[in-house]
């Protein structure tokens, strides 16, 4: 899940490559490269390891000519992270900058090098510029020199090609993984997504599953996967170009969790009519789905938003009567699920749009004659493209790899979601509707107050952060809410963490607690409170460390047992995971600053997950 940019411009292409890169660095970051042709039409490249700023320095060390390049940020599949196994890749006249995996790159390696081909690096995409310059060699042109490659590929790719002595010739091609042409005056560009080419141009064609692309400064051609030209529309994207800057915060996760009370209100804002105190769905077709049709609800994502849909799952179970299955996208995919074509809904969640397990299983959906709906943060991502029916989320970009602001969009949608379609069953009175539109509204207020915690949070970090274990603890739906916990704790902060439904803590992790372990519970005083604070003595009593995010009630009843304690605003039990999902988020974040690891970027992750 790499970023790749290509360039066919009429200014220096470096500092642009290097530009674009940096917008595509949420896709990954352990090194990153790029490739220029000059005016003479010489090819030439740099590369590092790590992050953007050793490329930058790497460039300023010994500058690269000329108005037209390729480049690549990259997220480790094959190979380490070094210097060579960064991209672009040569092989001959051919540098190519590939995101996704090739499946069969040990068969064409060993076929490549029969032939004499000589390989440097550990990657499966130097096949492809060997594949490619094997083919030149055979006489054939380049553009079917990269047809008759891609042919041989198996797997996901979106590539873009530069060839020595072509200084008007960019060529791209795209199999299970994104890539846009942006159509500049003049100048043309090649990008993994909008944001990619944003500053250069705002109008994008999104290539579609078996696309090569050919451009030169002026044109463009487009050829589909059975090879015919085809035409794509022409996007205008909006405001993909504003620079996301962190304000007066240390961190963009910082900033993006106190964000939450605007982007859940703006979410919230787009689901209801305050005035009627109602749910109106937003975005076009929203009335597709006729809810008292549906018997089974599939909802399908992965990570924090695989935590949102098991929140939901509770929502829809109690607000629609609805049958719901969660699944992970990986999983589900792989699986053959038995799925009910008649009254079946797929519904999807995913903040980028991207993610290849999510948007495979979509696809896998539709193939399936299924209904499909997605809940997306990013409106031109590929999954907000090919569903049936989408459900925005209005969180705005986020830049944190931690997601926060987009996970309590996505349960503030599914929310609205849910009600909506109680009402549409008859499950649930217009009484009941009035209240729980008027709880959601509620939430914005009640975020900003919960938010103020984030000193008492922060001095809790500092125990836990010397912690080399954690567990998080919840019910019911605040069950989800403790894996979400564990989750954000994990990848922030690289302290190991496991989340656990209260019940099931005697059925095994109880092995677990020792006074070196604190164990979080996510326990709003609602009607599960009793038995959580039994499962809470019981930890108490095995000397573990119990902190108790509650609200005033709940603390009062647990009294002196936990040995720290979060106070919450009252709330209404709907609306409570959302809530409770922000002290959580504070305790990771805060405990991550505490170690000193790299908040925004943490090892080994990237933001979009576009190989499977
Ligand atoms: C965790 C996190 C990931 C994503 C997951 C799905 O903080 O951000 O677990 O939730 O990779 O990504 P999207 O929502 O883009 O499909």
């Amino acid at each position: 899940m790499c970023g790749i940019i290509g360039i066919l411009g009429n200014e220096p292409a470096a500092p642009r490559l290097v530009d674009a890169l940096k917008r595509l660095e949420y896709r990954g970051y352990d090194s990153a490269g790029i490739a220029t042709i000059d005016a003479t039409g010489k090819m030439d490249r740099r590369r590092a390891p790590g992050k953007l700023i050793n490329l930058d320095e790497a460039i300023a060390a010994d500058p690269l000519e000329g108005d037209q390049g390729i480049g690549h940020t990259r997220w480790a599949t094959h190979g380490s992270p070094t210097v060579g196994n960064a991209h672009p890749h040569v092989s001959g006249p051919v540098a190519v900058v590939h995101n996704g995996i090739i499946e069969n790159f040990r068969e064409l390696r060993q076929e490549l090098e029969a032939e004499g081909h000589q390989f440097e690096t550990e990657t499966d995409t130097e096949t492809i510029a060997h594949l490619i310059a094997s083919n030149l060699k055979k006489g054939m042109s380049e553009v079917e020199a990269v047809k008759a490659g891609v042919a041989r590929l198996h797997g996901a790719f979106a590539l873009a090609l530069l060839f020595n002595g072509r200084s008007d010739l960019l060529i791209g091609a795209r199999k299970g993984s994104p890539l846009a042409i942006g159509v500049g005056e003049g100048e043309m560009f090649l990008g993994s997504d909008a944001l990619a080419v944003a500053p250069f141009t705002n109008r994008v064609i999104y290539l579609e599953e078996g696309d090569v692309c050919v451009l030169s400064h002026e044109s463009y051609e487009i050829f589909d996967r059975k090879d015919k030209p085809v035409n794509r529309a022409v996007s205008i994207v909006q405001g993909a170009g504003a620079a996301a800057e962190k304000g007066n915060y240390r961190h963009f996760m910082q900033k993006e969790i106190f964000e939450q009370p605007d982007s859940c209100g703006r979410t919230i804002g787009a689901y209801t009519n305050i005035l009627r105190q109602t749910v109106e769905l937003p975005g076009e077709g929203a009335d597709a789905i006729d809810w008292s049709e549906i018997k089974h609800l599939y909802m399908i994502a992965c990570g924090t938003a695989h935590y949102a849909t098991r929140v939901a799952e509770y929502w829809f179970e109690q607000c629609a009567g609805l049958p719901v299955k969660t699944d992970i996208a990986s999983e589900f995919r792989y699986r053959e699920p038995a799925l009910a074509k008649e009254g079946g809904l797929a519904l999807f969640v995913s903040q980028s749009g991207e993610t290849a397990d999510t948007l495979a299983a979509l696809r896998y959906c539709k193939e399936q004659g299924l209904k499909t709906a997605a809940v997306v943060n990013v409106p031109t991502s590929s999954i907000a493209r090919e569903a049936d029916l989408v459900l925005p989320t209005l969180a705005g970009p986020e830049i944190g790899v931690a997601s926060t602001k987009a996970f309590t969009a996505q349960l503030a949608a599914l929310a609205a979601v849910a009600i909506s379609a109680g009402r549409a069953r008859e499950q649930i009175s217009r009484d009941a509707e009035i209240r729980l539109v008027r709880a959601l509204t509620e939430l914005p207020r009640l975020m900003s107050t919960t938010l103020q915690l984030d000193e008492r949070i922060a001095e809790l970090s500092r125990d836990m952060a010397k912690a080399s274990d954690v567990i998080y603890l919840g019910r019911g739906v605040h069950y989800p809410i403790a894996l979400e916990g564990a989750l954000k704790l994990k990848e922030v902060s690289y302290i190991h963490a496991e989340g656990y439904a209260s019940g099931e803590l005697k059925h095994g992790p109880i092995a677990l607690i020792d006074e070196e372990t604190p164990v979080v519970f996510v326990a709003p005083f609602d009607g599960l409170f009793d038995k959580s604070l039994s499962n809470l003595q019981e930890v108490a009593a095995r000397r573990g460390e119990v902190i108790l995010i509650s609200d005033a009630a709940g603390v009062r009843a647990a009294g002196e047992t936990p040995a720290s304690r979060i106070e919450l605003p009252d709330c209404d039990p709907f609306i409570a995971p959302i809530l409770y999902s922000l002290p959580i988020q504070l305790l990771a974040y805060h405990v991550a600053v505490e170690k000193g690891t790299d908040v925004d970027q943490p090892r080994n992750l990237a933001k979009s997950v576009t190989v499977e």
